[in-house]
């Protein structure tokens, strides 16, 4: 008797345990998918298959009106009623997935004027007219939330000259302390007080408040996570494009590595990130690690390492991708079809070679050298399921609170590489245990 009661209580122990260390799967829906065409085209049913293993749909991206500071859609045809409704056909999906939490985020790369994002914080009125119409907005459209994806500058990308190794020391040494933004503690503080009046204009009707890092922002500028911490649900640490060729045309490197590589800048890593949330007192379970489902793509030439090993020397964008069309870009259905190819020579066809992750460290890599007329040769640093199975692996070890899949419209929604429909957000999901 005593040992059933023993092993009884044990039992309720494990399922308290299990309850309270649930994590998050935050999908990130960017609705640019809908646009893409043939099998790239990313639609309503397409939700099918990725919602249950979702805890939270994120909308990307609303955008601010320059002259009111009001939230507004950057694609009204697609996102309001007087077109294809879509904000309202998406938060109904809660009607087949009500444990879902479907929120809208703002900004996140997809505001063309960034700048729009720090004259918003200079001034109260401002920042008042943004929080009161975000939230009727909200509720207009049926949202649970509101994810602050905020547009601040981005650092400057790594600048190449002669050997890699101490250059990066050396433009430190230079440029010192040189400032992309003036006023960057003054931002920082009026971004910490919109956080504050957000959750205050929320808290009545228990909307959510999440924030978003956007990649390339300085987190230790911007972000007063003391202050900041205590008024969001969570924050999604989107810790990749580290390197991009459009930041950086002539030299390629791992875009979202788990951690430091030597002689790299030391805060471009994803743990580099999570630190720096947790050594200024943000509960781990907070913590989101964002997963890119993409890959980037740079142009190998022949000045290129035949090896492959990056960082390596690039002539600017990979060529574009059959679906995504968008040169530097592949989603994650087309690097996986590029390195399946049965076409083993050189030229546009020919597969990549896949090194993958073997140091399940840095992230996946793929390559295939030029051809005899230097054409074609390509360097593609992307996530497969491994890469995402090690960072949820990561969250997992580290206590933290989940993974963002950024996003489904790149993940292999169809399954046309190995026929399993989300391959990347199916693998973080299940790593996460
Ligand atoms: C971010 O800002 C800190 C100072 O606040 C600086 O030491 C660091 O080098 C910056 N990182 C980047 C990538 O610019």
């Amino acid at each position: 008797m005593g040992a059933y009661n023993l092993a009884l209580g044990a039992l309720l122990l494990l399922s308290v345990a299990w309850a309270s260390t649930a994590k998050s799967v935050v999908c990130f829906y960017n609705s640019k998918g809908f646009h893409r065409e043939g099998q790239a085209k990313f639609q309503i049913n397409d939700f099918d298959a990725a919602l249950p293993s979702c805890t939270h749909l994120i909308y990307g991206y609303a955008g601010i009106e320059a002259d009111t500071f009001k939230i507004t859609s950057l694609d009204s045809n697609l996102d309001l009623p007087a077109g294809n409704d879509n904000y309202r056909t998406i938060t109904k999906l809660k009607s087949r997935f009500p444990a879902l939490k479907i929120l809208l985020s703002v900004g996140g790369g997809a505001d063309s004027d960034r700048s729009k994002y720090l004259t918003l914080l200079e001034s109260a009125e401002a920042r008042t007219s943004f929080v009161n119409s975000a939230f009727s907005f909200l509720r207009v459209y049926g949202f649970d939330g509101l994810d602050l994806a905020w547009e601040f500058p981005e650092t400057k990308p790594k600048k190449i000259h002669g050997t890699l190794g101490s250059v990066w020391k050396g433009i430190k040494k230079v440029f010192g302390s040189t400032k992309i933004d003036e006023n960057e503690e003054a931002h920082r503080e009026q971004f910490a007080d919109l956080v504050r009046l957000t959750k205050a204009a929320f808290k009545p009707d228990k909307l959510m408040l999440t924030l978003s890092v956007i990649p390339n922002v300085n987190n230790s500028v911007y972000f007063d996570v003391r202050k900041i911490i205590p008024e969001v649900d969570q924050v999604h640490l989107l810790a990749y494009d580290y390197y991009t060729p459009e930041r950086n045309p002539k030299e390629a490197d791992y875009p979202a590595p788990i951690y430091e590589l030597i002689d790299r800048k030391p805060d471009a890593n994803v743990n580099a990130a999570v630190r720096y949330w947790l050594d200024h007192g943000a509960p781990a379970t907070k913590i989101i690690v964002g997963i890119p489902t993409f890959a980037r793509t740079f142009k190998m030439t022949s000045d290129s390492v035949v090896s492959g090993v990056p960082p390596l020397t690039i002539d600017g964008p990979g060529e574009a991708g059959a679906y995504t069309k968008e040169e530097g870009l592949l989603s994650y259905a087309e690097v996986c079809t590029k390195i399946n190819s049965p076409v083993s020579t050189k030229g546009p066809a020919a597969k990549l070679r896949k090194i993958g992750d073997p140091t399940k460290r840095y992230g996946a890599y793929a390559f295939r050298l030029p051809d005899d007329n230097d054409e074609h040769g390509v360097w593609a640093g992307y996530e497969d399921p491994d890469v995402a199975k090690e960072k949820s692996t990561y969250v997992k070890h580290n206590g933290l609170g989940g993974v963002a899949v950024c996003d489904l419209t790149l993940d292999d929604f169809k399954g046309l590489c190995t026929g399993a429909k989300y391959p990347i957000l199916s693998a973080a999901r299940s790593a996460l245990g």
